[in-house]
């Protein structure tokens, strides 16, 4: 599209489908993407359409605030690269000498700074350069940094040009219920696709498993889980009478728990550290037996997440086979198998 208006807008965790059909059903000729961080879409569309308008005068159910952008900037998550954002902002020649501003930055993923390093440093250098003046309490204009990994989306906005909308849809299920429900249809899934045979009598290691969702499958199904997460299990999983709870983190599980005829990993750390830390506890898993693991798209470089990890797995395991399951759009699993 040439002649492009841009917009950063939310939705509830889960409901981005819906926030881009509602914002398709207004404005037919944007194009609406996720943000592989959840409940964040990227909308574009023709700078002749006022979407802000537009979706001021409609009602909607699932989209959040959305913000006016000017430039997306590619980035990496040192801090020297906060000079290049704040070029580009110098050069979108929006803030004038005696302006009354504010910076607002919002981070997600890590870097070597933090918001509010971003929010001082640019805020200052701004005020140096041009003379226009931070007033936190009433500001002319907003420059608004919003990074997600390696992409900062900065816009130099007033006020009134951020929309924010009221999320009327949060959940599809119950207070208490959805993690549970959802976590269970995703290893059910792998469980078929991926054809595991799982024996009553198994043994099984369930790696970050609260609140529970796998855990409580894998009880129905075998004679022992040992569930390990420093969070707390759902009161009906921590209630089963073969399950044994270890609050703690994967890297600090005591040697001597094994051997295990499955090893099911769901912790939503990066797909790397994840990868490193089945390889130092392979030598639970019995030769040849089945381990599952979710790689968590932490940034859109999804492919890359999937090649180091398996890399790295090749240590200890062998045949791999990765699948996206229609259940999780942020995330695919790999099976593999002990060497
Ligand atoms: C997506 S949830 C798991 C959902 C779970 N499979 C279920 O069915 O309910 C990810 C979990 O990983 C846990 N986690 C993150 N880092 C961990 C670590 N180093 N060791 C163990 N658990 C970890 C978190 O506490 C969180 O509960």
């Amino acid at each position: 599209m040439s002649n492009v208006g841009m917009y950063l807008a939310t939705s509830s965790a889960g409901f981005e489908i819906e926030a881009k059909k509602e914002i398709l059903r207004l404005v037919p000729n944007a194009e609406v993407h996720s943000l592989f961080f959840k409940g964040n879409l990227l909308i574009k569309c023709p700078s002749s359409t006022d979407l802000i308008s537009i979706l001021k005068e409609n009602e909607t159910r699932y989209v959040g605030s959305i913000t006016p952008v000017n430039k997306a900037i590619k980035i990496s998550k040192k801090k020297s690269d906060l000079k290049r954002v704040y070029d580009e902002i110098l050069n979108l020649n929006m803030l004038k000498k005696g302006e009354r501003f504010v910076v607002c930055c919002k981070r997600r993923g890590k870097h070597e700074f933090t918001s509010r390093d971003v929010e001082r440093e640019i805020g200052g250098l701004l005020e140096e350069s041009l003379g226009a003046i931070v007033d936190l309490k009433n500001p002319a204009k907003i420059v608004t940094i919003q990074i997600f990994q390696d992409i900062a989306f900065i816009g130099i906005v007033r006020a009134d040009e951020i929309l924010r909308k009221e999320i009327k849809v949060f959940r599809k299920y119950k207070c208490g219920e959805r993690p549970l429900t959802r976590a269970e249809h995703k290893l059910r899934e792998a469980i078929r696709i991926f054809n595991i045979e799982i024996k009553p009598n198994f043994r099984v290691l369930d790696l970050g498993a609260a609140p529970g969702g796998w855990t409580k499958i894998l009880a129905g199904l075998v004679d022992h889980v040992i569930s390990v997460d420093p969070a707390d299990l759902d009161p009906s999983v921590k209630s089963l009478p073969n399950i044994t709870h270890l609050k703690c983190k994967a890297e600090d599980i005591p040697r001597n728990i094994g051997p295990f005829d499955l090893i099911v990993n769901d912790m939503n750390i990066e797909p790397l550290k994840s990868a490193k830390i089945m390889v130092k506890l392979a030598d639970l898993l019995k030769k040849d037996s089945v381990a599952l693991m979710t790689v968590k798209f932490i940034t859109r470089n999804r492919k890359k997440h999937v090649s180091d990890a398996i890399d790295t797995l090749k240590a200890k395991y062998k045949d791999f086979k990765v699948r996206r399951l229609p259940h999780n759009r942020y995330e695919t699993t790999i099976y593999m198998r002990r060497t």
